[in-house]
C-alpha cells in the first residue's frame, strides 16, 4: 500500500518514459509533480546539458542530490527523477525513503527509438549513442534493480496505460 504521506517516485534509464508516466500520474492522482532534471535545471538557470557542459557532470549529480533533499518537504507527490540518480546509494537511499520506488524499463530497441527522438541527453553525445546507451544499461540496470519496489516495462504500453499499471501495482484506489 501506498501511505497517504508516501511519494510516488519514477526511477530508470533515459527514454524508459519517466516524464510522460509523471504526467499522467499526477493527472490521475491529482498529486503534484516533480522533476529533478526541472529543479536542478531551475537552480541553475541552464539547461540540463547546459549544466554538463559549463559545469561538468559532478556538479549536476551535487544539485541532483540536493534535489532530492528538498523532496522529503513534498510528499506525498510524484516524482520523476533522471536516469543517474542511482548512481549514488545516498540517493537511492533518499528516494526509498520518499515513498513507494518504480522502475520503467524497456527493450533496448524502444529506449533508443524514444531517445534518438530528442538530442538532449548530454551522455549520449558521444560517436556511437547506440553502445553508449547500452554500455550505460549494462553498468545501470542493477542499481535500478536493487533500487526498485515495482518493475514495469513499458515498451508496449500508452502514458496513460503505464500510469493505470503502477497504480494498480501500488494499491493506488
Ligand atoms: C541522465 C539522464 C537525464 C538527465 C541527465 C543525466 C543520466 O534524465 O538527468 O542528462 O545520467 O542518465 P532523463 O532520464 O530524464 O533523460
Amino acid at each position: 500500500m501506498t501511505g497517504r504521506s508516501q511519494s510516488i517516485v519514477l526511477i530508470g534509464f533515459m527514454g524508459a518514459g519517466k516524464s510522460s508516466a509523471g504526467k499522467a500520474l499526477a493527472r490521475q492522482t491529482g498529486l503534484p509533480l516533480f522533476d529533478t532534471d526541472e529543479i536542478v535545471s531551475k537552480r541553475f538557470g541552464l539547461s540540463v546539458t547546459e549544466i554538463f557542459v559549463q559545469l561538468g557532470e559532478e556538479e549536476f549529480r551535487d544539485a541532483e542530490t540536493e534535489a532530492l533533499k528538498q523532496l522529503a518537504e513534498a510528499a506525498p507527490a510524484i516524482i520523476v527523477t533522471g536516469g543517474g540518480i542511482v548512481l549514488r546509494p545516498e540517493n537511492v537511499k533518499m528516494l526509498r525513503g520518499l515513498g513507494r520506488v518504480v522502475s520503467l524499463e524497456a527493450d533496448e530497441e524502444t529506449l533508443f527509438r524514444r531517445i534518438s527522438r530528442r538530442a538532449t541527453r548530454p551522455l549520449l553525445q558521444t560517436k556511437n549513442p547506440r553502445a553508449t546507451m547500452v554500455e550505460l544499461l549494462r553498468l545501470r540496470d542493477p542499481l535500478y534493480r536493487a533500487a526498485a519496489d515495482v518493475r514495469l516495462d513499458t515498451s508496449r504500453l500508452t502514458h496513460d496505460e503505464v500510469a493505470d499499471a503502477i497504480l494498480k501495482s501500488l494499491e493506488v484506489p
